[in-house]
């Protein structure tokens, strides 16, 4: 048994997510962390609202709300989704926590005593249209690198390299589209991160080779440009304000840290929010400080890659202290709507709130992550969905569960029959089950989730399989007892399922489990003993017939939903 520490990139606190956001961070972690509790791992799976910067603070202003009144009801908004989508957090925090202003201003507190921070003089862009400086995601304009005509000021979407707002070629305000902007001087705090370039070299070096190569490409591409200092506060009424102690005439002018200095030290200030709910039971510490049994495992779209990967590590490096560094970075790529980019802004795509009201979270649990975007983009498209919970979830799992409990019922009664004893083809289908189950295994080790639910879906195939060959709807007909014998390996598969399908589809898989009266079923996994054997639930077991677990998309319904959520370009 290990400990497992698992963060996902924290959704920003501006509105619902859309099933982009989704797929990239919260259920690759979730399925991720159910497993490894389920393989008897210490789990801790820390998540939160990312609320500061002025995103959070314009999508207040629209809202007609306090930023603070806003954050509060948006994070409990997404909270309720996220419980919809069973997504199992030990914590789900808030960045705007005590917890994190004080682990924020201790982070800049040691890394000024290390010489890591320092005070500049500089020239911002001041918008006179909107009054007010520009933070650099409201500048956009022209990337000198790849020519996106919509780069932001911090980072070009595009090529995803990190940009300076005087870097853009035709440069306007965002709020406004106003280029009616000025240079003007002022100070602020710079992270030193030109100091820390070969520390951070050496560190991926060390660290990164078992990446996958979406991560650590990116990061290399990051340090062969070079690590910048960059400015690390803002001018902005809603933030972790600078410590006064340490930089009083920064502090009385109002700045605040720069959202991405604060939210990445949410990671432990949520599992700090998390011990500070149950102090005696709990120690936040022991999974971030001097936590070297601790494998540590981030889940991110590819645009949080250069965070993530260099910045937070430059920064808890400079700290001088003995914080818990990311072990295993899994990123990935887009998720589009067909073709196109998901856009929260423009309102294209599918938004979680949206999905769940649609169909329940096990359908869009288990097409996200059989097709996560993880080697290339995946574009959704309503038919790939449809084709996918319908052969998949509808025919092969849920319509062979449906089928040999009725029949079983309808033939035997209420218990699990007993019939003869397991002849070749359970011996054959049992290997076969220990064979998939040890693919099944190695590709959730390795975190391949596409593969991961391959290797399911052929547990599932196998069943299927056996059915068709053994057709107990025939047997019956000459033989009873091979008949119940067929029916009740057949069930011992459905348990099997039951478990080893929970990662990915919770809800079907305790209704599964929830079929059989089998008392004292604490079995958190299958061996591959077990799996061979396929006798885990014995003869006389009593069961019932679980509703329908998976109902067909069909041709209406699919039809209503390119209508609803627009299908073309
Ligand atoms: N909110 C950011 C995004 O949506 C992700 C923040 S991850 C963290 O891209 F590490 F900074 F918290
Ligand atoms: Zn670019």
């Amino acid at each position: 048994m290990a400990r497992h520490l698992i963060t996902s990139a924290l959704p920003y606190i501006n509105g619902i997510k859309h099933l982009g956001n989704m797929v990239g961070s919260m259920l690759p972690a979730d399925v991720y962390g159910r497993y490894m509790r389920q393989r008897g791992h210490d789990v801790l799976y820390i998540c939160a609202t990312d609320e500061h910067g002025t995103p959070a603070e314009l999508a207040a202003k629209d809202a007609g709300q306090s930023v603070d009144a806003f954050c509060a009801e948006q994070h409990d908004a997404q909270k309720a989704i996220y419980d919809g989508f069973h997504l199992q957090f030990d914590h789900f925090g808030r960045s705007s926590s005590q917890q994190n202003v004080e682990l924020t201003q201790h982070f800049a507190r040691k890394l000024h005593e290390n010489g890591f921070i320092e005070e500049r003089a500089i020239r911002q862009v001041f918008s006179i249209a909107d009054d007010r400086f520009l933070p650099d995601r409201y500048i956009v304009g022209t990337c000198p690198h790849c020519g996106y005509d919509k780069a932001r000021g911090d980072q070009c979407e595009n090529c995803t390299r990190v940009l300076d707002p005087t870097d853009l070629i035709d440069a306007r305000s965002a709020i406004s589209g106003s280029s009616d902007l000025e240079v003007r001087e002022t100070k602020h705090l710079f992270l030193l991160q030109s100091k820390l370039q070969g520390e951070v070299e050496q560190w991926i070096d060390a660290s990164s080779e078992e990446w996958p190569t979406l991560a650590s490409s990116i990061a290399r591409k990051w340090l062969t440009e070079g690590l910048h200092d960059r400015a690390i506060t803002r001018d902005l009424d809603w933030g972790v304000p600078v410590p006064a102690d340490v930089w009083p005439e920064l502090a009385a002018e109002g700045k605040v840290f720069y959202v991405w200095f604060d939210a990445p030290i949410e990671y432990i200030a949520s599992t700090k929010e998390w011990a500070d709910a149950d102090p005696a039971g709990r120690d936040w510490k022991s999974w971030w400080y001097e936590a070297d049994d601790v494998r540590y495992t981030e889940f991110m779209a590819k645009d949080n890659v250069p965070f993530h990967s260099v910045m937070f590590p430059a920064t808890e490096l400079g700290t001088r202290e003995p914080w818990k560094k990311v072990d295993f970075l899994k990123a990935f790529n887009w998720l589009t709507y067909y073709g196109g980019k998901f856009s929260t802004s423009q309102k294209r795509g599918i938004f979680t709130d949206a999905a769940l009201e649609l169909l329940p979270a096990d359908y869009w649990r288990y097409f996200l992550m059989a097709n996560a975007p993880e080697s290339d983009d995946t574009s959704f498209t309503w038919e790939l969905f449809s084709s996918s919970v319908n052969k998949d979830l509808a025919d092969t799992l849920g319509n062979f569960v449906n089928r040999v409990l009725s029949f079983s019922r309808k033939r035997f009664g209420d218990e699990v029959p007993a019939g003869a004893a397991a002849g070749e083809a359970e011996r054959k289908l049992g290997e076969q089950i220990a064979e998939l189950l040890a693919e099944y295994e190695g590709h959730m080790e390795a975190l391949q989730f596409r593969k991961a639910a391959a290797a399911l879906r052929a547990l599932w195939s196998a069943g299927n399989s056996y059915l068709e060959e053994k057709a107990p709807w025939l047997e019956i007909k000459t033989d009873q007892e091979a008949a119940a014998l067929t029916l009740r390996t057949a069930m011992n598969l459905i348990r099997l399922y039951a478990i080893v399908s929970e990662p990915f589809i919770p809800a079907a898989a305790k209704a599964m489990r929830g079929a059989f009266a089998l008392d004292g079923d604490t079995a958190a996994w299958v061996t591959a003993d077990e799996a061979r054997a396929l006798a885990s639930v014995p003869a006389g077991t009593a069961f019932t017939v679980p509703p329908v677990l998976f109902a067909k998309i069909t041709e209406d319904d699919l039809e209503s939903y390119r209508e609803r959520f627009g299908a073309a370009e």
